[in-house]
């Protein structure tokens, strides 16, 4: 698939995901290329037909892009609730086992996602696998001894490496953290691994999301489809 398919079908999920939005609600946005065109066709909604919600996003891309439509967003601390969050994801498996992350927000992410009523996925269908963990599973770290951080997981075999920017420039969060990314290959138990990744100090979050999602909508050349999970 190429780009541009890609891009297609990561649209068509972001406008079918924007219908769940309805007036009155307190809406998580994600953070994403996804995500983008989410917020897009949400803009779209607010200006030609009235759409009138609260956002809570995860991340100050999201909010930037959001406030330019002149979509209402809070802070976190000051909802009770969040009634639904929209958000992407890198990879995803049919025990609804995800890996998130990909564009370094996974810890606002993960903070808004707990908080959430009910939590949407909007993917494109290459996201969707057998095992996760192709997808570099990022983990974000305090940059004070981070490097001792990194060899701890390089010494379990989690072949981290730091994630830089375009200058070579440790990457930031908006929490001004590191994010580390984990080649794993396959993540076969990703529970293991979750509780592992959360109690090495240093570490303030990663991106395992397990279990968390209640629908994954899944941009697919015949339209987009709709995953459910009922464990949850
Ligand atoms: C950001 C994320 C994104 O939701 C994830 O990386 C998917 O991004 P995209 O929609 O650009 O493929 O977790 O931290």
């Amino acid at each position: 698939m190429d780009k541009a398919q890609q891009d297609a079908l990561k649209k068509a999920a972001g406008i079918e995901a924007a219908k769940l939005v309805t007036s009155g609600m307190v809406a998580g946005l994600g953070t994403g290329s996804t995500v983008r065109f989410l917020v897009d066709e949400l803009g779209r909604r607010v200006k030609e037909e009235g759409l009138d919600f609260t956002g809570v996003t995860t991340s100050r891309r999201t909010q930037e892009q959001a406030e330019s439509y002149g979509i209402r967003i809070v802070n976190i601390d000051d909802v009770d609730h969040i009634d639904l969050t929209i958000d992407g994801a890198d990879e995803v498996d049919k025990n609804f086992n995800g890996i998130k992350g990909g564009g370094a927000a996974l810890l606002w992410e993960k903070i808004v996602a707990i908080n959430s009523s009910k939590i949407v996925w909007i993917v494109d269908e290459s996201k969707v696998v057998d095992t996760i963990g192709a997808f570099p599973l990022p983990v974000e770290v305090i940059p004070f001894g981070a490097g001792h951080v990194i060899k701890k997981f390089e010494a379990k075999g989690y072949k981290p490496v730091l994630r830089l920017d375009a200058e070579g420039q440790p990457v930031r969060t908006d929490e001004n953290n590191y994010v580390v990314d984990l080649h794993l290959g396959r993540i076969e138990h990703p529970e293991d691994l979750a509780q592992d990744l959360i109690t090495t100090v240093g570490v303030v979050e990663h991106g395992l999301f397990l279990n968390m999602v209640d629908k994954v909508i899944v941009g697919d050349p015949n339209g987009p489809r709709v995953m459910t999970n009922s464990n949850k």
